[in-house]
């Protein structure tokens, strides 16, 4: 994701591999999302106390808030196999209906950017998630016919960056959807410092809250900030990571007080300068920062909206009277601070 290469232009196979060694494994040792931990905890109750496959789970919200690890979870709280696969690597029915066939009862199929399925294999998921039973057809022409199939109770987790591309009925097929939410710096603070534990950073109490704070609500970024800052100690300091480092390394990798990045900054600027407090179209907004139109809505945009910096509205995307202050600039009467509907309102998104 664009994001990280901003982050981590020298990221490397290690640290991908540092990323599966961080991933918490149980549902306690999963920090934060206390209402999804404790309704999800219910349900994998009742479903072990009954014997039978979890209800399946679609996972919603941005990058690195989780999905991935909250999949793992659910299949080893369950003690049942866990079976990832992604959306676009479901090219056609075939491949569904051949991972269907292979599982056992209890699995659990975990598919990753599941809004990018195809349509034609979405649809064979319909009746598996239901009925679990698969309509496979046979033969060509008039002498094609369909017959159906038996598939084992498995539990679908589904993870998606954007619930809007999800279609109802799939939608509809999830017993339980979640939407994580970006983490508080306290919760933050808690994953940096199991974090640094596992590594073996030496970090401060007042370190893991700089960088908490600084992390965009997202333990992917904190920890990858963790090992940013460690690095920098390691080489300018004595190794410690405390706040006073942190603050450095911070700066140096331009990761501001907000936690915003060069492109969050850059985005603010396109619609703070740039086109002068005027709405501004997705595209307009993607191209006038280099990304694709995804990356800004998926990985940008929801941080910007949950903080009050930006604003959708009907006519496009404008900066909110914090981003003008934000970035020390006078703002733009008219535009920024017109009725302010999502100002402060942080926890409402607007869906464009
Ligand atoms: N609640 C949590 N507690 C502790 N660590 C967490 C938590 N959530 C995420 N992490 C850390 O953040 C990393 C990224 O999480 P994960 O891969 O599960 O996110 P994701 O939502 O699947 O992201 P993407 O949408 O990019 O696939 C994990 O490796 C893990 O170290
Ligand atoms: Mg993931």
């Amino acid at each position: 994701m664009s994001r990280d290469e901003i982050l981590l232009p020298n990221e490397d196979l290690a640290e991908v591999a540092e990323e599966t060694t961080l991933r918490p494994r149980r549902l306690d040792e999963f920090v934060g999302q206390s209402a999804l931990k404790e309704h999800l905890d219910i349900m994998l109750g009742a479903a072990k106390l009954r014997g039978q496959a979890v209800d399946h789970v679609l996972l919603a919200g941005p990058p690195g808030l989780g999905k991935t690890s909250m999949a793992a979870i659910i299949a080893a709280e369950m003690g049942s196999r866990l079976q990832p696969t992604s959306g676009p690597a479901l090219e056609r029915a075939g491949d569904l209906a051949a991972i269907l066939t292979n599982l056992d009862d209890g699995d659990v199929l975990f598919i990753d950017e599941v809004h990018r399925l195809p349509r034609a294999v979405e649809e064979v998921l319909y009746p598996a998630m239901e009925d679990f039973q698969l309509d496979i057809v046979i033969g060509k022409g008039p002498a094609a016919r369909s017959i159906r199939i038996d598939v084992p109770r498995f539990t679908l987790v589904g993870a998606t960056t954007r619930t809007g591309s999800i279609t109802g009925p799939l939608r509809d097929r999830f017993g339980f959807v979640a939407r994580l939410d970006y983490y508080t710096t306290n919760e933050l603070t808690l994953i940096v410092t199991r974090a640094a534990q596992i590594l073996g950073v030496t970090l401060a109490a007042d370190g893991a809250v700089e960088i908490a704070r600084r992390s965009r609500g997202t333990p992917r970024i904190a920890n990858r900030l963790l090992k940013r800052v460690r690095d920098y100690a390691e080489v300018r300091g004595d190794g410690t990571v405390s706040a006073e480092t942190a603050n450095t390394a911070l700066a140096l990798f331009e990761v501001d007080e907000l936690g915003l990045d060069k492109v969050d900054r850059a985005i603010l600027a396109a619609l703070c300068k740039t086109f002068a407090g005027q709405p501004v179209g997705l595209g307009t907004l993607a191209i006038s920062v280099g990304e694709q139109p995804e990356t800004v809505e998926d990985v940008y945009e929801p941080f910007l909206l949950q903080n009050g910096l930006l604003q959708r509205t009907p006519r496009g995307r404008v900066a909110t009277a914090s981003a003008y202050r934000h970035l020390g600039l006078a703002v733009v009467a008219g535009n920024a601070e017109t009725p302010g509907l999502f100002d402060g309102d942080s926890g409402n998104q607007t869906q464009a």
